[in-house]
């Protein structure tokens, strides 16, 4: 094998571990965003993505939730962001990422979008207020 193809080679590898979901070597994770906005208020209108992985356009009505479940890529990088659009308030954030995995404690990130701003959870902790609106 000359150095060339071995340079070849070495990268194909890397491309492809970047982009296997390893679910055999880290936990699942799922992710839920809820929608407790006051009644009648409008939908909350969101699109989430990884680098990987483009979630599209979702819109929750009240009392709606939406939830996604995925693995941490191979070298554990990986990052989902979601951009929240309320009536004329916005807000956009890191709703996932790899380097504060902890954070989602026993597998579940929850998200609330409530009128004061967007609140977090996981299986153990409380709920806390992390992002006001803008
Ligand atoms: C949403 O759920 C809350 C609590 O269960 C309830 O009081 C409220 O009426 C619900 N709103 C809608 C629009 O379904």
């Amino acid at each position: 094998m000359t150095i060339i193809n071995f340079i070849t080679y070495f990268f194909l590898i890397i491309i492809f571990l970047r982009k296997i979901n390893a679910c055999s070597f880290t936990p699942e994770y799922e992710l839920e965003i809820f929608n407790g906005l006051p009644p009648g208020s409008p939908p909350l209108t969101f699109r989430c993505a990884s680098k990987d992985n483009d979630l599209g356009y979702h819109t929750l009505n009240v009392n709606q939730t939406y939830q996604w479940t995925f693995c941490q890529n191979f070298f554990r990088n990986t990052l989902y962001f979601c951009n929240f659009q309320w009536g004329s308030k916005h807000q956009g954030f890191e709703v996932f990422n790899s380097k504060r995995s902890k954070d989602c404690d026993g597998g579940l990130c929850f998200w609330l979008a409530k009128s004061d701003g967007i609140y977090f959870k996981s299986y153990t902790s409380n709920l806390v207020k992390k992002f006001d609106w803008q």
